[in-house]
């Protein structure tokens, strides 16, 4: 069994959506100082690293995953300082910290995209469709001649956020130029392209910038994308009947070239930096590509992260992502909740009409939610997000806790649609809800309107009068909180040696012969600990537990008569 020698191999990373979680001076929107005054909160929950979402200068319309400028901290969240000290504050707590960089696309308010918008092209009706302009500032991005005579675009590719990715640009006398530059998300992020040399030493440049104040890593966004198939050419969407199909924008072998110049950077530096990849990549074999030794450390597990309440899928997708990482040597990751995607409460809640919700959607497309107005069993929803929790934490490797995950919090739905931010909201006419219901500011006590995000009244998404009875002051005084839950766990976590490891050996990890909904495994004994059963009854009926195990921990009161009730974890000395 394999020692891990590196903290990101199985650390627990706290993510920080800072929009949403604690806004110092009372103008609706979290910011740095907020953060900074909370990391108390950070350290007593015991994880070992935040990745915070983006803090850059950004015009805000994809909430800063639209750039502006790589290399400062938009005046919403604070400044340089602000930041420097966090750090510091972090590194103090004995917490490492992790920044989003976005290198797939930059905000059209960035300097690059207003320089090329100040070299319009000319509308020549000669200039065959598909045809690349690369004078100037142009040759940093995509732009293309567009069909029939440049007034279609160039061709049929989507937009995750809805339409197609192309947005036709202005000639020097603000007509249409017949010419198009790509965005793979909003129009106001148009995609850099990354076959250019001066786009590839740029970043080298924010990477080192940020690392050389601190920062002991990045999280990559989008890191699937960066490399487009030569010719731009249309392709058929991959379905669950033939997912063989490739999208011609994700996934394109090139990527892997600019993941190595990456990693040499963060060699560079002692203790070396640390990345994990943003890859919306299937199967897991392909996925393991981006964590070969000389490219990204770690990736996101999307299909752990996207797989329906049903024992056999989880297994199956734990068994897949095990094997797909060991193939490379890489560790696992276990993921269940971020800013993109529905709460794990309301994802695993079971219909009304007692039907069990679909999977996320399979084609990995995150604009693409479930029905939202299917009413939901969200009772349900909680204690199955709770033992949902319970299982990730005791996988070998590195796990992922979104803000508020360790509050049990569901998707917030009711929202009004004038205060919904997401692009994707406003892209596709509001058929797509989008992920505000997410990213909804944090309940901290009940000191405020706003559940102590500020001390003033307003947030910059309403919070539910209902989680008054979630804040973490409640939680704090509740011994069967999901906040209490999850501190236990944390600290069981550091304490038992089983659950520590990074499973490059497949005895790290051994299934129990259990009924199908029944996921059971053990954890062998290393060093001079005990051997640690996981078992969580993602079925309907009680479940009779082996004789003997000692009851370590469980989602709620979960053992009645020596069985284990439905949707329930338990961890177990075996
Ligand atoms: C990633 C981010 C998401 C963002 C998108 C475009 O998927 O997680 O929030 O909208 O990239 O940058
Ligand atoms: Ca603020």
């Amino acid at each position: 069994m394999q020692r891990t020698q590196h903290w990101w191999q199985e650390a627990v990373v706290y993510q920080v959506y800072p929009r949403s979680f604690a806004d110092s001076n009372g103008d609706g929107i979290g910011d740095i100082k907020g953060i900074q005054s909370r990391v108390p909160h950070l350290a007593d929950l015991g994880v070992d690293a935040l990745w915070l979402s983006p803090h850059y200068v950004s015009p805000m319309l994809d909430a800063g995953y639209d750039v502006a400028d790589y290399r400062d901290v938009d005046p919403i969240f604070g400044n340089l300082s602000d930041f420097q000290e966090l750090i510091n504050t972090l590194h103090e707590a004995g917490i490492k910290m992790l920044v989003d960089i976005v290198p797939n696309h930059t905000s059209w308010e960035h300097a690059w995209f207003k320089e090329a918008l100040a070299h319009p092209p000319i509308n020549d009706p000669a200039v065959p469709a598909l045809t690349r302009y690369t004078e100037g500032p142009w040759a940093r991005y995509h732009l293309l001649r567009g069909r029939e005579n440049g007034t279609v675009e160039p061709n049929q590719w989507p937009s995750v956020f809805g339409g197609l990715t192309w947005h036709q640009v202005p000639d020097a006398a603000g007509e249409p130029s017949g010419w198009w530059y790509l965005h793979i998300f909003d129009k106001s992020q148009p995609d850099l392209d990354w076959t250019n040399p001066e786009v590839r030493s740029e970043f080298l440049g924010h990477l080192k910038f940020w690392f050389d104040m601190g920062v002991d890593g990045f999280r990559i966004d989008v890191a699937h994308g960066l490399a487009k198939a030569e010719g731009y050419p249309d392709f058929t969407q991959p379905t669950a009947s033939d997912p063989t199909n490739h999208v011609a924008y994700w996934d394109q072998d090139p990527v892997h070239e600019i993941w190595r110049e990456w990693r040499e950077v963060a060699e560079q530096y002692d203790p070396p930096r640390v990345f994990v990849a943003e890859a919306w990549v299937n199967p897991a074999e392909r996925n393991a590509l981006y964590l070969r030794h000389d490219e990204l450390h770690t990736g996101f597990n999307f299909p752990y992260l996207t797989a329906a309440w049903n024992g056999k899928a989880l297994r199956r997708v734990i068994d897949e992502s095990l094997h797909g990482n060991y193939l490379v040597g890489a560790p696992t990751t276990w993921v269940l909740e971020n800013h993109d995607v529905w709460r794990a409460a309301t994802r695993y809640a079971p219909l009304a009409n007692g039907e069990e919700a679909a999977s996320l959607d399979a084609n990995l497309d995150i604009s693409k939610s479930a029905n939202w107005s299917e009413p939901r069993n969200l009772e349900i929803g909680v204690h199955r997000a709770r033992a949902g929790i319970m299982t990730m934490l005791a996988l070998p490797g590195t796990a992922y806790i979104y803000q508020g995950q360790e509050l049990g919090l569901e998707e917030v739905f009711d929202i009004p649609d004038e205060l919904r931010q997401d692009p994707a909201f406003a892209n596709t006419g509001g058929e797509n809800l989008g992920r505000d219901g997410c990213r909804v500011p944090l309940p901290w006590d009940n000191t405020s309107e706003t559940f102590g995000f500020n001390s003033a009244e307003k947030s910059w998404l309403p919070q539910p009068r209902r989680w008054a009875s979630k804040t973490v002051a409640a939680q704090l005084g509740d011994e069967t909180s999901c906040l209490n839950l999850v501190r236990n766990a944390l600290k069981l976590r550091k304490n038992l040696p089983a659950l520590g490891g990074i499973s490059l050996d497949s005895v790290d990890l051994i299934w129990d012969e259990t009924p199908a909904d029944i996921v059971s495994f053990v954890r062998p004994a290393r060093k001079d600990g005990h051997a640690i059963r996981i078992v969580m009854n993602m079925g309907k009926a009680s479940y009779a537990l082996p004789a003997g195990d000692v009851l370590l921990a469980s989602s709620e009161d979960a053992i009645v008569a020596g069985e284990l009730t439905a949707n329930n974890t338990v961890w177990l000395q075996a």
